[in-house]
């Protein structure tokens, strides 16, 4: 995130029928900012394009053992899903896990028609059979 991209990252927007799903990009970085020393977030671009944001989070010291290491919020724009860009956006938070020395990385997603699930299964990640405030855990072990 730059000063100069910030406005690009404020357009992104997801499918309509996707709302519910993960939260506006300003609200994520609303969250990155009061959560400065884990938050982990980035835009996705190809080339000068910005084509989406993922925000990790990384707090090796939390009881939840889910939030130690982290997906928190993957937004891919409705003009460029089915391109790619949400796998690799995955693959380099994994990238970043791996070099702060993480064994596996998790996510939570909501049960919705139009949900993240069947994404998340494609790429690895397992349910651990934990449900928080409604949201299904999974977990990717990393190698
Ligand atoms: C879920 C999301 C991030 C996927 O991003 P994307 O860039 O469209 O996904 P990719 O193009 O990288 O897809 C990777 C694989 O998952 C598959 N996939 C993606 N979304 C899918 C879906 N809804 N159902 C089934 N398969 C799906 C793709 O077909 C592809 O499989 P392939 O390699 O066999 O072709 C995107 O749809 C999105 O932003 N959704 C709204 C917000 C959301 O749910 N975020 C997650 C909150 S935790």
């Amino acid at each position: 995130m730059t000063r100069d991209n910030l406005g690009a990252a404020l357009k992104i927007r997801i499918r309509p029928e996707q709302e519910g799903t993960v939260a506006p990009v300003e609200r994520s970085l609303a969250e990155a900012y009061a959560s400065r020393e884990t938050a982990w977030p980035r835009l996705i671009c190809d080339g000068e394009e910005v084509v989406g944001f993922i925000m990790g989070n990384f707090e090796f010291d939390s009881p939840i053992d889910f939030f130690q290491c982290g997906i928190w919020r993957l937004n891919i724009a409705a003009e460029h899903q089915g391109k790619g860009y949400g796998r690799f956006a995955v693959r380099e938070l994994c990238e970043e896990a791996r070099r702060r020395g993480a064994k596996r990385v998790t996510v939570l997603w909501e049960e919705h028609e139009h949900g993240p699930e069947e994404f998340y299964l494609k790429l690895g990640f397992r349910p651990t059979g934990q449900v928080f405030e409604g949201e299904i855990v999974a977990e990717l072990l990393l190698d």
